[in-house]
């Protein structure tokens, strides 16, 4: 008799199910903009951009729409109006007068007039997508050389790190061993030294330091995020410890790989705060990258195991 009282009783406090749906306030289905660039090798074969990029943001919840070069404002004013962030990614193109600059100065401008009315709208910037908006936000080229060709490092995090928005919701576990392991992959040839970020008032009034690096001469920024707008940066690869294996500097320990999935976890959270959409559900089946079919390069030497070419 009391074991059936007893079984009652759970049957009666059995927690409720919650539907998993997304509130009013978060857009569980959102769709992110990688910027294409130029491809030099072979030369002028139109533009690509890595998978890794995009198994990084598909990873934590994201589709991708391919942000490809040589477009008109129109074509981007229109993406711009249907997605939820851009992803500028790292390569080799150049500042000023690539096809990937041109395009990523329409986004981040039409960004800053987006959230200055309220309209939230996240950029992410990874290695050369962080130079690039450190010459969009100064206004000219300020970067040093450093030797930083293909090496591992471990954070070295500012006091402002603690109250950023970025690294908030990282396990505590995970941060130290951000700071003490090797986990972040670097592979550029020119920084932004922590002097020239002080120097500029133009960069210290937009953003703030959460890590800094340096190649044993030369201290350079390494982590940033914009105070008053949804803009970050890494001068290093969160993508790539868990999708490229081309060189033997990538980390793949297990902190590095929970390092690739907390990143693109923050970014694309970032975007479900968004609610741009396409027009039709047949024009984002138009746009969307499964439209492509990535190219397996690993064998030919690339420093990318696959990438979609456009
Ligand atoms: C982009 O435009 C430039 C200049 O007109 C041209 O040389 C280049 O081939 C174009 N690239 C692509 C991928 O359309
Ligand atoms: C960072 O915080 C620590 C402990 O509060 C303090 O000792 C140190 O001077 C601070 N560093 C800077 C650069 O402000
Ligand atoms: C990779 O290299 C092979 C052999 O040289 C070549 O046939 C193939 O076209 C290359 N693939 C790409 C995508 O460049």
């Amino acid at each position: 008799m009391l074991v059936m009282l007893v079984c009652v009783a759970c049957v009666l406090y059995v927690t409720p199910v919650r539907t998993c749906t997304s509130s009013g306030q978060r857009n569980d289905r959102p769709i992110i903009g990688i910027l294409a660039q130029e491809s030099y090798s072979p030369p002028n074969t139109g533009s690509y951009i890595a998978a890794s990029y995009v198994k990084y943001l598909e990873s934590a919840g994201a589709r991708v729409v391919p942000v490809r070069i040589n477009q008109t404002l129109d074509q981007y004013v229109y993406l711009f109006r249907a997605l939820n962030g851009v992803l500028f990614p790292g390569g080799g193109a150049d500042l000023v007068t690539s096809g990937y600059a041109a395009a990523a100065k329409v986004f981040y401008q039409l960004a800053l007039e987006a959230n200055s009315r309220g309209d939230y709208f996240p950029i992410w910037g990874t290695c050369l997508g962080l130079e690039e908006l450190t010459y969009l936000t100064g206004g000219r080229l300020l970067l040093s050389p450093t030797d930083t060709r293909g090496v591992a490092l471990p954070l070295v995090f500012t006091n402002e790190s603690r109250d950023s928005k970025m690294f908030s919701g990282f396990p505590a576990d995970l941060l130290k061993a951000l700071a003490s392991e090797a986990l972040t992959e670097n592979s550029h040839r020119n920084s932004l030294t922590t002097e020239t970020f002080r120097n500029t008032v133009e960069l210290s009034k937009f953003y703030r330091v959460l890590s800094t690096n340096s190649d044993g001469k030369t201290e350079f920024v390494s982590t940033l995020e914009a105070y008053d707008y949804p803009i970050y940066a890494t001068q290093w690869h969160p993508e790539k410890n868990a999708f490229e294996w081309t060189r033997d500097y990538i980390p793949h320990c297990p902190n590095a790989i929970r390092t690739t999935f907390h990143m693109a976890d923050f970014f694309v959270n970032e975007a479900k705060k968004n609610f741009h959409r396409f027009s039709s559900e047949e024009e984002e089946r138009r746009a969307l990258i499964y439209n492509y079919t990535p190219l397996y390069m690993g064998r030919n030497g690339s420093s990318f195991e696959q990438i979609y070419i456009f």
